[in-house]
């Protein structure tokens, strides 16, 4: 098909690729931008290896064209630690021993990111919940859960520190 301009704004910097119509926003991050942190793991939507943030939504990135996405801002899994500085979700899941093969790891962790957010102090039935869109084949999800307690532990303690 004929190739039509896409910009958009990916961990903070913006990039414009041309693209055919159907590329999917997930291989546009990872062909065009070589950001393979975000993971394929089904052709049928249903894993969540694909989740980043599309305007501070999570969204399974092979749900969405890059066309779609046209003028978005998208944070990845490569975009969450800052200043060098591991995200409090990416500390819990190290601590707490939140991944086997680490698939689905990048999905979870930014579907986990988003759910603290947006709710600071989930239940562990909110924590289950918030990560439904996300199948992890390996963990059980028992330390998953223990991993997100623990980042809104640590986001707590420094807000509380920042104030
Ligand atoms: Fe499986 Fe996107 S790759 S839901
Ligand atoms: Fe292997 Fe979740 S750690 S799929």
């Amino acid at each position: 098909g004929q190739k039509v301009p896409v910009t958009l704004k990916v961990n903070g910097r913006t990039y414009t690729r041309e693209v055919e119509p159907r590329t999917l926003l997930v291989h546009f991050l990872r062909e065009e931008l070589g950001l393979t942190g975000t993971h394929v793991g089904c052709d049928t939507s249903n894993c969540g290896a694909c989740t980043v943030h599309l305007n501070g939504q999570a969204v399974k990135s092979c749900t969405v064209l890059a066309v779609q996405a046209d003028g978005a801002e998208v944070v990845t899994i490569e975009g969450l630690a800052r200043d060098g500085r591991l995200h409090p979700v990416q500390e819990g899941f190290w601590e707490e021993h939140g991944l086997q093969c680490g698939f689905c790891t990048p999905g979870m962790i930014m579907a986990a990111a988003h759910l603290l957010e947006v709710n600071p102090n989930p239940t562990e039935e909110e924590i289950r919940r918030g990560l439904e869109g996300v199948l992890c084949r390996c963990t059980g999800y028992h330390n998953i859960v223990r991993a997100v307690q623990y980042a809104a532990r640590k986001m707590q303690e420094r807000s509380a520190a920042a104030d």
